[in-house]
């Protein structure tokens, strides 16, 4: 089971939440990834993740990505990926075993109807994109602050943990262990027995939980520690 943050992409080019110190254009994140901040001014926060959709589009999955990709050919069934990125990287890079727990910057939908997400590569920079069902605004399909997961999303991340095996490796790639439940899945790990590692460029919030702490770039090392290659 690996979880990954926003570490794993920063070798493709894309910045961190704590790269960019948690302000976009000196507003807070909190401004532009809330449903307050989205019914306060919806004009900016399209403008906010139609910079973050030109900016994904030109980056390229890293070998991080890929070696991730790759494990899972070889593990099928037993392996499964969490990530908290929104990017769409680790789908470029051939991961299909996959959970996006905040959801996907290529993904739309209506904050006003139940008309299910659709891909979407668009940007919003001059006029507002409504529904065509409902005439409602659209929205990115992201989890906001102060949303809640998608509840099926978190079962299966815990299902996969609970499921006996005569030895599970949880490792977390990336993260700063800030944001929870992803920075809790660590103890449940711990919990069902698991083995837990950390690939992170520094020390995390929930490092102390981890056994093994490897100090170092994730695509880097990933390739090595995962493949042998
Ligand atoms: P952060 O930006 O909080 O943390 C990224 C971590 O990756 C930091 O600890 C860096 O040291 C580390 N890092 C940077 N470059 C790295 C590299 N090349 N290899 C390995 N590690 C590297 O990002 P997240 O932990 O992903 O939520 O943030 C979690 C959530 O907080 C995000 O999903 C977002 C934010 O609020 C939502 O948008 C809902």
């Amino acid at each position: 089971m690996v979880l990954t943050g926003a570490g794993v992409s920063a070798e493709s080019g894309l910045p961190t939440f704590r790269d960019a110190n948690g302000l976009w254009e000196h507003h807070a994140i909190e401004a532009v990834a809330s449903p307050e901040g989205f019914a306060a001014d919806p004009a900016l926060v399209w403008r906010f993740y139609s910079q973050r959709r030109a900016g994904a589009l030109t980056c390229a999955p890293n070998a991080g990505h890929r070696a991730l990709a790759e494990v899972e050919t070889q593990l099928g069934e037993r392996f499964l990926l969490a990530t908290q990125n929104v990017d769409g990287l680790h789908a470029r890079a051939g991961s299909q075993r996959l959970v996006e727990v905040h959801g996907n910057l290529f993904r739309t939908r209506c904050s006003a109807c139940s008309r299910p997400p659709f891909e979407d590569q668009a940007q919003y920079l001059s006029s507002l994109p409504r529904c065509d069902r409902c005439h409602g605004l659209l929205r990115p399909d992201i989890v906001w602050f102060g949303e809640m997961l998608n509840p099926a999303h978190l079962k299966r991340v815990e299902a996969f943990l609970a499921h006996p095996a005569p030895r599970t490796v949880f490792l977390a790639v990336g993260t700063s262990g800030v944001v929870y439940p992803a920075a809790g899945w660590v103890q449940l790990a711990k919990e069902y027995g698991a083995e837990t590692w950390l690939v992170n460029a520094e020390a995390a919030d929930n490092g102390a939980h981890f056994d093994t702490f490897v100090c170092a770039k994730s695509a880097e090392v990933l390739p090595d520690l995962l493949l042998g290659a």
